[in-house]
This record gives C-alpha cells, sequence and structure tokens, in this order.
C-alpha cells in the first residue's frame, strides 16, 4: 500500500488514538449491529399521529425531535466556523464552511460500532436563490455564481450524543464540504472516453464537483453514495448547438435544452454552456463515492454504475459479500437499475475495496405478467447494444444508459425515487412516486406489471426478491409493499389499498436493523387529490403486515427527506427539506432545511 494513497483503516486507527484512546483495531463498522430488541410481535409499538396542516415537525407522544444542523450552520471545518447571516449576509467563501441548502438523502457512520458517535453525511440537491442571496436571482454575478456552487453538495459532520441530547463537533478534522466547486475524479469504463472530454479537461478524467445530490446509497465498507440527480437544470447554450450528432440525441433524453431552465451560472461558468463544452453534460448524472473517514480523499464519479438522473442507489450485501446497489433512475417512464459488482468486498483488506465499484455489471429491469422479473446487462456487444445501434463501446453504454436500457426492451416505471433493502431478508423496496401522464391521451403507454395504474397520482411502493436470495442474480420475484392513496377519495384508482394511514407519493425508504421500512413523503401538498392528507409525513411499515403508521408531520411547504437510524434504533435523523410557503420553521424567522434527530423521552428503541 502507497504511503501516497488514502489509508482508512490507518486513519481511523488515528482517529481512535488521538480522541477515544486505545481501542480495537477492526473499526469499520459493522454491516448491521445486531437488531436492537424490541419484543416479539411488536415491530410498531408507538401511537400514531393525525395528519398535520401546521408549520411545525410533530412526532408520536413520548418523543423529542431536535434540530440539529440547519442549512448555513458551520459544519465544523477547521478552517472556519462561520456563523449563519440571514439575508443573504454570507459571502461564497463562508458558505463553503457552512451546510449547504435544501437537504435530502443521509446516512450515518458510526466510528466502530457506536451508536453515539460517528460521522453524518448528508446531500444538498439544490438552491433557492431568493433566500440564499441578498438581492436573489437578479443582477448575477461571480461572487453569486460561488456561493450558489457552495450551497449544494454533500456535508460531513461529526456528531456526538451526550447527557441525551446529540451536538455537532466543532471543530472536527472530519467536518466537510463537498460541493459543485470540489475537484473529482472519473473512474470506471467511461474515464478518459472522448465523450467525457471537455476544452477545460482535455484529459476527460476530472470534474469539478457535484450537485442534484438527491437520494444516497452507502458501501460496507464505509464510504457514501451521492446520487446525481437534475442535473440537465444548470445547463444551457449561448449559441446554436454543434450539428446533432448521436450524443446530441442523447441529450434530449436526458432533459438537457438549449434554451436551458432559467439558471443563470452558465454565464459565469462556461463550462454549464453547452456550446463552449457539449461534453460536460455527460460529466454529470453519475453516483459519487465519498470517504467521509477520509477528508483529503477526492471523490469519485463511479461511471460502472450508469448515467441517469440517479435518485438513490439501495444497498444489498451477498452471503458471499458480493453487492448489488439497486438504483433508481426519477423520472417518469424511466427504468429501474442493478449494479452488481464484480468483486465481493473485503472487510480486511481496504485498498481491495477502493476502486471495487469501478468493475461490475449493470443490469435494467424486465418486469413480466405474473410477478416475475429479469434483470437484462447492459453489456456491449449483447442483444441491441452494438456499434450499428450507436453504442461502440462499454463507455457509450454506460453514457446513454437509458438509450442501452430501452433498446434492450426494459419496463417503463412511474418515477422511481427511494430504493431500500431489508437487512435480513434482502427485500428490496422501491418507491413509484407518482406518474401522472400514465394512460393519458399521447402518452408513452399505459399500466403495465409493475406500473399497474393510469394516471398514478400517489405512487406505490414495490418489493422485489430476488430469486434464492442471490444479489447478484438475473430473475427475481415482485409484488407491491402499497398502492398509496387517499382513503377521502371514492375512485379506486385514486384511493389506494394501504393498510393503515394514508399518504401519497413515497420518495425516500429506509430499513431500520430491526427491519422497520421507514417512508418519507413529497407531494404537493392541499392540492388537487391530495387534499386532506396533511402536510408531508414520514411513517413506519412492517414489511410482514403491511401495516403503515404515521410517525412525523413536516411544517408546512417541505418534504420529508433523508432518513436514516443510528445502529442501535434508539436515534433516528430526518432531513427536513424546503420549508416554504408562509413557513417560519425552524426558528421563527427565514425558513431552512434541516437535519432533525429524534428520540424517545426514555432512550428506548424507536417506533417499539
Ligand atoms: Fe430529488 Fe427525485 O427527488
Ligand atoms: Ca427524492
Ligand atoms: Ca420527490
Ligand atoms: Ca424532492
Amino acid at each position: 500500500m502507497s504511503r501516497s494513497l488514502p489509508l482508512p483503516r490507518q486513519a481511523r486507527r488515528d482517529f481512535l488514538k488521538t480522541s477515544l484512546g486505545a481501542l480495537p483495531a477492526v473499526l469499520s463498522p459493522p454491516l448491521f449491529a445486531a437488531p436492537p430488541a424490541g419484543g416479539p410481535g411488536k415491530l410498531l409499538g408507538f401511537a400514531g399521529i393525525s395528519p398535520s396542516t401546521a408549520d411545525e415537525l410533530r412526532v408520536p407522544a413520548g418523543y423529542t425531535a431536535q434540530v440539529l444542523l440547519r442549512w448555513g450552520d458551520p459544519v465544523g471545518s477547521p478552517a472556519g466556523l462561520p456563523r449563519f447571516k440571514p439575508n443573504g449576509g454570507n459571502s461564497a467563501a463562508e458558505q463553503a464552511l457552512q451546510a449547504g441548502m435544501h437537504c435530502d438523502g443521509m446516512h450515518f457512520f458510526p466510528f466502530q460500532d457506536k451508536s453515539d458517535h460517528g460521522l453524518l453525511v448528508l446531500n444538498h440537491e439544490y438552491t433557492e436563490e431568493n433566500l440564499l442571496q441578498a438581492d436573489g436571482a437578479g443582477a448575477w454575478n461571480a461572487e453569486k455564481t460561488a456561493k450558489s456552487l457552495h450551497a449544494v453538495g454533500v456535508s460531513v459532520v461529526e456528531v456526538k450524543l451526550e447527557r441525551g441530547q446529540w451536538h455537532v463537533q466543532r471543530p472536527s478534522r472530519y467536518a466537510r464540504r463537498v460541493h459543485l466547486s470540489t475537484p473529482m475524479r472519473v473512474g470506471g469504463p467511461a474515464a478518459g472516453h472522448a465523450l467525457m472530454r471537455t476544452p477545460f479537461d482535455p484529459a476527460g478524467t476530472q470534474v469539478l464537483g457535484t450537485m442534484m445530490n438527491c437520494a444516497q446509497g452507502r458501501t460496507p465498507w464505509g464510504t457514501y453514495l451521492a446520487c446525481e440527480e437534475n442535473t440537465h437544470a444548470y445547463f444551457s447554450a449561448s449559441a446554436p448547438l454543434p450539428p446533432t450528432s448521436a450524443n446530441g440525441a442523447a441529450l434530449a433524453r436526458y432533459g438537457y435544452r438549449a434554451q436551458g431552465y432559467g439558471m443563470p451560472h452558465a454565464a459565469f461558468e462556461p463550462r454549464f454552456d453547452m456550446a463552449r463544452a457539449p461534453n460536460e453534460p455527460n460529466r454529470f448524472g453519475w453516483v459519487v463515492e465519498i470517504d467521509p473517514f477520509q477528508p483529503d480523499a477526492v471523490p469519485v464519479k463511479r461511471t460502472a454504475l450508469g448515467r441517469m438522473r440517479h435518485e438513490a442507489a439501495g444497498l444489498a450485501v451477498g452471503a458471499d459479500r458480493r453487492c448489488a446497489w439497486y438504483l433508481t433512475d426519477d423520472e417518469p417512464f424511466e427504468h429501474l437499475y442493478k449494479f452488481v459488482a464484480r468483486d465481493a468486498w473485503s472487510p480486511d483488506k481496504p485498498a481491495a475495496n477502493r476502486d471495487l465499484l469501478d468493475h461490475g455489471t449493470l443490469y435494467v429491469a424486465r418486469f413480466e405478467p405474473g410477478g416475475k422479473g429479469a434483470w437484462l446487462p447492459l453489456v456491449q456487444g449483447t442483444g441491441p447494444l452494438t456499434a450499428a445501434n450507436g453504442f461502440p463501446d462499454q463507455a457509450t453504454v454506460l453514457i446513454h444508459a437509458r438509450l442501452a436500457a430501452t433498446a434492450l426492451g426494459a419496463t417503463a416505471m412511474d418515477r422511481t425515487e427511494g430504493a431500500a433493502v431489508h437487512p435480513v431478508t434482502r427485500e428490496v423496496y422501491i418507491a413509484c412516486t407518482n406518474n401522472t401522464a400514465r394512460g393519458a391521451p399521447n402518452a408513452k403507454e399505459g399500466a403495465n406489471p409493475a406500473n399497474p395504474r393510469v394516471a398514478n397520482f400517489f405512487g406505490h411502493i414495490l418489493r422485489i426478491n430476488e430469486m434464492g436470495g442471490d444479489v447478484a442474480g438475473t430473475q427475481f420475484n415482485f409484488g407491491f409493499f402499497a398502492l398509496a392513496g387517499n382513503p377521502a377519495l371514492s375512485e379506486p384508482n385514486f384511493k389506494g389499498n394501504i393498510k393503515g394511514d394514508a399518504f401519497g407519493s413515497p420518495d425516500n425508504l429506509h430499513v431500520d436493523a430491526r427491519g422497520v421500512l421507514w417512508i418519507q413523503t413529497d407531494y404537493p401538498v392541499e392540492r388537487g387529490p391530495y387534499a386532506g392528507m396533511g402536510n408531508n409525513q414520514m411513517l413506519a411499515g412492517d414489511p410482514a403486515s403491511g401495516e403503515v403508521r404515521r410517525f412525523l408531520t413536516a411544517p408546512r411547504g417541505a418534504e420529508v427527506a433523508g432518513c436514516v437510524l443510528a445502529p442501535d434504533a434508539r436515534s433516528l435523523f430526518v432531513n427536513i427539506q424546503h420549508p416554504g410557503e408562509g413557513s417560519t420553521w425552524p426558528d421563527g424567522g427565514v425558513p431552512r432545511s434541516s437535519t432533525v434527530v429524534v428520540r424517545r423521552n426514555d432512550g428506548g428503541v424507536i417506533g417499539t
């Protein structure tokens, strides 16, 4: 092992020497801690709460929610701890040391197997310039561009539980911001490919930053996976695009358009001008691996996992330590993917895991009638994935994964968002948030076996079981955890079949160590058929019985985003994204997306 390469295990040893004294040397977090005792037959034991339209966050009786980290709070970097100033008062340099806006996906990485001390890693999906900048989106300039780029990406914060209260450790050697100007490396088959080269990076191997990081994933070796979703929004073209090429057609499929989407960044950041850098869009829409335990390690865009509007990367670990990630692509009629790593992960040899995500097979799902399905490999040279069809090499298959998936006959889905895997049964849960266009006149198609409702306002949650429990297999069974809906409405298409409390548009999903399926929603509150359902919410589901019980309601205008429990299931971290529409949450002033931690007042296991 070269001294110049990152040394995850050594770094964790160093940390423990300096911060915790002498502790055993096996420091990689275990995949899952032993399930905390909740009592037999008591998966859900709390008293569910009512829908709410209040501008506050509510949790069940006997629980307390504490705001832990707001947009603009210092993350704890040793480089500085700038305080939040409202009305756009912070500089671009200060924002680079503060939590970004609009927190979304999140994971907790414990030190060793501790449940009271670890690193919380969270995405900041997008900016709202009227809150971020003193004068909003008007009179755009270089400083505002820089601040905006610093307000998205990822935060790493060190958090600790002391006397029943969680704290962000400031300063912390682990505290870090990764944003849209952070240098990153391209890894995997697309690194250096012609479609990845730009005037600013002729080698096609280095990208500045990550953005539109929605949900997330993780690896069993203790790294975080930030997913890049609506990346097209940053791009526009200042002049007619070069003559239409195969790449031009692919850009259209990915939503890129010359007129852009009203974001002003390209004027001061020419890489987002497709007339100047027509391949720059190909360098976004990936899964980015970040080692939170290595604050100096360069994040890596893992191109083997394909390019799409990546939402979530749900991890399944096989009995033989082979790993699969279930990959969602959030756009109506797009597809559901799975990446299977070639090599088993190694708990003993960190170096062997370092580029494990660069080698493996990307598959896409085809759902058949009768609850059966198949994973179709996106491998150049197989089936229609030939040079004659526009796929001359594996890099092109991955960069244009959506086109390859459609060519293979993949199923068109209803906006797949959350992806989570049960730690014991390995059952996979996929949130399809909605697709109101399905079955409409001129729509691409009507219902199909995995998306059974036309005009799907409320979405549904799929359950997938690999044949023989083999995470690397290519055949699966599937069914439904729930068709979401509003029981206040009589139409069967809107009513759904939820056993328990009503919800719509499931987005993020998390399965905790006890096997509770946590569901976070993102629907347009009080509009159309959502009326009467209250603010966005978070519910606990029992995979065995199908019961769903409301656990948390969000303040006004917010959606409930990332969720993760500490290994002992006694602390629940949840992100509240974009409180708005008159909200003053959390402090009675400017609305600030924030991370909240929920504990039981008696310190007990959450949800029992
Ligand atoms: Fe960023 Fe698909 O939600
Ligand atoms: Ca989402
Ligand atoms: Ca959503
Ligand atoms: Ca969202």
